[in-house]
């Protein structure tokens, strides 16, 4: 679908190239429309790469394209993010000086923002008689969220994050027209258009007994989003699924798989005629010696015992040793409970060359940080240990970011 993003100036400007970036991933046509302030936070070349399309403000550029109502008339979404005390003012009353406006003013199409101010701002009756004037108009209003301001200071008034911004936009613009596409058809053009891409996701599970295991706390958010991003990009994606606690996407082969054993078998198969293999499960590195047949029980244990564990296979070193051909790209994940950047990236450097992967993304993990809905923050080295990428945010766009680097390369 075509979508504006109109930025306005305030410094949660920076994050509405995550809310463009994520748009134009998802395959729509994005034209980005910031006030002259938003220009003074994010740089025009910044918008124009990432959104693909030129970038003005001035009602006074491509006037023989009618350019300050052409854009409105023919978009099928606005999204403005973020949204100042100031341009909400302006929206709430129809002012046209600038393109935005006359772009917001010009348009049938819904209407959806993403208020960043302080909060004594967003509190004020001038702002709150505004953001009413909005809502009956049927504008959509996502967030403010509660949290750090730029200053020392917290409370409501934070930008709501890119991903739910992008999910309440695309809900917006269908529920006002639904024959548009939520995920339009790939790009052609796009490099992993038609690619296989094989992806291991969650954390592989050791018996102990018939009802116990030894296991890890890999929810699977991680693979399968990048699983997601893959399939949206055009590719055919193979998710080898190890217990996962999301559901699985539409669109993906699943291949479910139990014990370290059991992937490295299925990751054989499924690698031998990939383009891509990304192994973001948690591999269980050792398993019980035995497998007990019936439950163990505490009375033949006693009161303490000791497990004899054995090492499993390295499933992304073989599938690096054994590629097909030179050009499959294979990535691993190393997730280290390492805080200091540069002992982090040590531990990668290391860990990269010793399973022969072509990429290893890096993500600092602790007790409750890391695994689950949170956000995420990784960094992606190649194999020589140089920094290829850095994210952080929701999974959903630190999938992408992966993708788009070790595609890229
Ligand atoms: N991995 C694998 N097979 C294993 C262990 C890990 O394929 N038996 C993969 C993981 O999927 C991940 C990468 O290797 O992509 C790194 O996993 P990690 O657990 O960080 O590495 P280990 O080799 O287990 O090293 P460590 O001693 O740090 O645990």
């Amino acid at each position: 679908m075509k979508v504006v993003v109109g930025i306005t100036g305030g410094i949660a400007a920076y994050k509405a190239v995550g809310v463009v970036r994520a748009l134009v991933l998802a395959g729509h046509d994005v034209h980005v429309v910031p006030t002259l302030a938003a220009l003074r936070f994010v740089g025009k070349p910044t918008l124009e790469a990432i959104s693909r399309n030129p970038v003005t403000s001035d009602l006074y550029d491509g006037v023989a394209e009618v350019r300050h109502v052409a854009l409105g008339q023919t978009a099928d979404l606005i999204v403005i993010a973020p949204a100042t005390a100031n341009s909400l003012a302006k929206l709430a009353h129809g002012f046209a000086d600038d393109l935005l406006g006359t772009t917001v003013l010009a348009s049938a199409a819904p209407v959806v923002v993403a208020p960043a101010m302080h909060t004594e701002m967003w509190a004020h009756a001038a702002t709150q008689a505004n953001v009413r004037l909005l809502e009956e108009r049927g504008v959509v209003l996502v967030g403010p969220a509660v949290g750090q301001l730029t200053g020392t200071d917290a409370g409501a008034g934070r930008m709501a994050e890119p991903a739910d911004i992008v999910a309440a936009a695309i809900d917006a613009a269908l529920a006002a027209n639904p024959a548009l596409d939520r995920t339009p058809p790939p790009d052609p053009a796009d490099p992993l258009a038609g690619r296989k891409v094989v992806i291991s996701a969650g954390g592989t599970r050791e018996p102990l007994d018939p009802v116990r295991f030894l296991g890890n706390a890999s929810t699977g958010r991680q693979g399968v989003a990048l699983a997601v991003a893959a399939r949206d990009r055009g590719a055919e994606v193979v998710l080898l699924a190890a217990h996962l606690e999301v559901p699985v996407p539409d669109g993906v082969r699943v291949v479910a798989v139990t014990t370290t054993d059991s992937l490295l078998e299925a990751a054989r198969l499924e690698a031998a005629d990939a383009d891509v293999v990304i192994m973001a499960a948690a591999v269980a590195d050792y398993r019980p010696a035995t497998t007990a047949q019936g439950k163990l029980k505490k009375d033949d244990l006693g009161d303490s015992t000791t497990l004899q564990l054995v090492q499993n296979p390295d499933v992304l070193a073989a599938l690096a040793a054994d590629r097909p051909t030179s050009r499959q790209v294979v990535v691993g994940f190393a997730a280290e409970t390492e805080s200091d950047r540069e002992r982090l990236l040590e531990l990668g450097r290391h860990k990269v060359a010793r399973k022969g992967a072509d990429f290893l993304v890096l993500n600092e993990v602790g007790f409750g940080r890391g695994f689950g809905p949170g956000d995420t923050a990784v960094i992606v080295i190649d194999r020589d240990g140089r920094i290829v990428a850095e994210a952080a945010g929701p999974k959903s766009s630190v999938g992408a970011a992966i993708l788009d680097a070790v595609v890229r390369a």
